[in-house]
């Protein structure tokens, strides 16, 4: 595996290397792309590394290519990124980075393309390949890259307190890249991330929580939450998550441990969905647990209220790592405060007003509230999963009836706030919103219809009963 020509015989790479070999630049393709390319996860964003000057080599390819590109310089850095054909093409000089302790900013001079090679994170995100016209397609594996790709390894490419002492990221990156491409962290760049965990706090929180959603959109983020944990990372980014952990006993009686079973519940959400914001839900839902946990002589071990208390920690922890607080926190947390009530109905007989209500709370988001809670089903015990299966099915079904005849999902009753108050002769007030409530209720809970003759009646027998006089007849139901 010498010769990657072949892989490079195309756009955008000839557009490259006509440039490179006109000027007599040498340019290489490096990095991610390098990497995915040998492990056969083709990419369209490219690093390509420049022996000299990455922004004027942009503006050379920009004006070759004649204005079919969107172009953006960032000189400071010495960086440019191209836009052409739906690629993402980056371009940086080679450079030699010097560090210092309090910062991850580097000091960046030009330097050889060996210097750029020993300044790059990962061993298998050193290889390059060469666009000049003496090497073209060759590759260069300083450090035994491809090796490594072979035995799925990472491991950095010089001394690994170096290169994570230099930029702390990079023990995310270990973790995330080990995490993406089921690889282990070999053992000496594993130690050095221990050894340097306290680093992490001079990486800014965005930069450790975008790893850590790629960590959870992998197809097993287990994997990577277990590496983050023995590192001892996990408890410098998200101590929240390792309190989850432990067994206690107490009268021979002991709980789940609820730091695995929630890495097993995110894995069985992984297996049926990509939706980041369901995985964090998955990540969430038991995390009051170690607050609320009780133990009592009669009933054993309880966690009362755990779905609340989780619910409002949700804002406080999105805040911390800097997610958004925005329709995505609300969605959480909304299905961390549900996560138990699909369980509790198929542990009950299923009734219509039960199946309305859970259908009324969780509106559109309740096929999703159900693939956690079936993901939730952790047991070892298969009688016990099985017969929650069925009778998940049968909520299943119930929800369908339900919702096919009363139209309750995202549903509004058919009474408004106006019309009570103008029927009343009411303003705004407790006493309009008390009324509202008590005909939602009684809908939901299969007393009247859900129509709006039933519902007008309710409300008028509801505010007689309150004291209240009719004043306008206009909303009155058409005979
Ligand atoms: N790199 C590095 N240290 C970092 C970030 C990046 O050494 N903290 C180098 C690596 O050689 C990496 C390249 O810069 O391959 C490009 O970085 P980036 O685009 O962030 O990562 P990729 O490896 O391309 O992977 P992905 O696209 O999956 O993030």
């Amino acid at each position: 595996m010498d010769d990657f020509k072949k892989y490079i015989e195309k756009e955008p790479f000839v557009s490259v290397a006509a440039v490179a070999q006109k000027r007599d630049i040498p340019v290489y393709v490096i990095g991610g792309y390098v990497r995915d390319l040998l492990l056969g996860r083709p990419s369209k964003d490219v690093d390509f590394v420049v022996v000299g000057s990455g922004v004027d080599f942009a503006r050379e390819l920009a004006a070759s290519l004649g204005g079919k590109t969107e172009a953006r310089y960032f000189k400071n850095f010495g960086t440019a990124m191209l836009r052409y054909k739906g690629w993402e093409l980056e371009f940086v000089g080679a450079r030699k980075e010097s560090y210092r302790r309090s910062s991850r900013k580097p000091i960046v001079e030009n330097g050889t393309l060996e210097d750029d090679r020993r300044r790059r994170d990962f061993t298998i995100n050193a290889l390059s390949i060469s666009l000049n016209k003496n090497d073209f397609g060759k590759l260069y594996d300083p450090f035994n890259g491809l090796d490594d790709l072979e035995k799925k390894i990472i491991r950095t490419p010089l001394d690994p307190d170096i290169t994570f002492s230099d930029d702390p990221l990079r023990m995310m990156r270990a973790v995330r890249f080990a995490t993406q491409l089921g690889f282990s962290i070999e053992e000496n760049t594993f130690a050095a991330i221990k050894r340097n965990r306290n680093r992490i706090s001079i990486v800014s929180t965005e930069r450790i929580t975008d790893e850590l959603n790629k960590i959870i959109l992998a197809e097993n983020p287990s994997r990577g939450f277990l590496l983050l944990d023995e590192s001892g990372l996990l408890e410098k980014i998200f101590p929240e998550f390792v309190r989850l952990k432990g067994v206690e006993v107490i009268n021979g009686k002991g709980h789940k441990d609820n730091f695995y079973h929630t890495l097993e519940v995110l894995d069985n959400v992984a297996k049926v969905s990509d939706n980041l914001w369901l995985r964090w839900a998955a990540l969430l839902h038991d995390i009051a647990k170690p607050m609320t946990k009780r133990f009592d002589l009669k009933t054993g071990w309880t966690f009362h209220g755990h779905e609340f208390v989780g619910a409002k920690m949700v804002p406080r922890i999105f805040r911390k790592l800097k997610l958004p607080a925005n329709e995505k926190m609300r969605y959480v947390q909304k299905l961390v405060q549900l996560h138990l009530r699909p369980i509790v109905l198929a542990e009950e007989i299923v009734t219509d007003s039960a199946v309305r209500r859970l259908l009324f709370d969780a509106g559109d988001d309740i096929d999703d509230l159900m693939i956690l809670c079936t993901a939730d089903i952790t047991s070892k015990n298969e009688a016990k999963v099985r017969r929650y299966l069925k009778n998940f099915e049968l909520v299943r079904r119930k929800l369908k009836e339900v919702e096919e005849k009363d139209r309750i999902r995202n549903w509004q009753p058919p009474v408004t706030g106006e019309i009570i108050m103008e029927t009343f002769g009411l303003k705004p007030s407790k006493t309009v919103g008390d009324i509202k409530t008590a005909i939602r209720e009684a809908i939901l809970d299969g007393k009247i219809h859900n129509s709006y003759d039933e519902a007008f009646r309710f409300m008028l027998e509801t505010g007689e009963s309150m004291g209240l006089k009719v004043v306008n007849r206009k909303h009155f139901p058409k005979k």
